[in-house]
């Protein structure tokens, strides 16, 4: 299975079924492919109703012909431009093509419904993206229970967790792989990704890639 960092908080897998998670291409500085150059995906899965994340999901939906998966409010607008959409909400499971998308606590705002996180089981691997979110034991849960294979976390601080929190956070989720997002877009979320590189230790493999590098999981 192939992760490819996109910038932001947007990542590619690529197995068995090709899934988007966040694209936030256009208007993102940091995005290293424009929707233009994507021309096959399965499963697109928004975490939340914010402009950084929602991104381009809905106009990747269109051109490729992919499931929009969301929280239900995320769904109803994408269905009412004729885009194929999962609507759940949090603690729920969908299955699409055989790839189960868990819905899971962030404590985060949205536009429209909740923000959230996902828990992604494809190809035999538990990935966890964690969306935008603050610290809290919730994520202790989410680790216990999932077991992730490989986390996206955000580090940038301001609107999400930054480096200390998101340190404790890998040691709450017990993931094996951590990729940081959400940072060095723009200037307001700059971080240091060895800093947290550091910090975390033993807990995990910390994963750092430029936009569009990708990791083989
Ligand atoms: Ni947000
Ligand atoms: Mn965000």
């Amino acid at each position: 299975m192939d992760i490819t960092w996109l910038g932001h908080s947007a990542v590619k897998i690529q197995g068995s079924k090709t899934l988007y998670i966040d694209p936030f291409l256009t208007g993102n500085p940091a995005a290293s492919a424009t929707p233009d150059e994507i021309s096959e995906a399965d499963v697109v899965i928004v975490t939340h109703h914010h402009g950084d994340h929602l991104g381009d999901a809905f106009a990747i939906c269109k051109k490729t012909g992919a499931t929009l998966v969301g929280i239900h409010e995320v769904a109803v607008d994408a269905e009412s431009e004729g885009i194929t959409a999962e609507g759940m909400n949090i603690g729920g499971t969908v299955e699409v093509e055989g790839v189960k998308v868990h819905m899971v606590i962030a404590h985060h705002s949205a536009e429209k419904g909740n923000a959230a996180g996902v828990v992604v089981e494809m190809d035999g691997k538990t990935i966890y993206h964690a969306g935008d979110t603050g610290l809290s034991y919730d994520l202790k849960l989410i680790g216990e229970y999932f077991n992730p294979d490989l986390s996206f976390i955000p580090i940038g601080d301001r609107y999400t967790m930054g480096v200390p929190s998101a340190t404790k956070a890998v040691e709450f989720i017990q993931t094996k792989k951590v990729i940081p997002v959400h940072y060095d877009t723009f200037p307001i979320v700059s971080a240091d990704p060895e800093e947290f590189k550091k910090r975390v230790g033993d807990l995990a493999e910390v994963v750092i890639l430029k936009p569009g590098e990708s990791h083989s999981l």
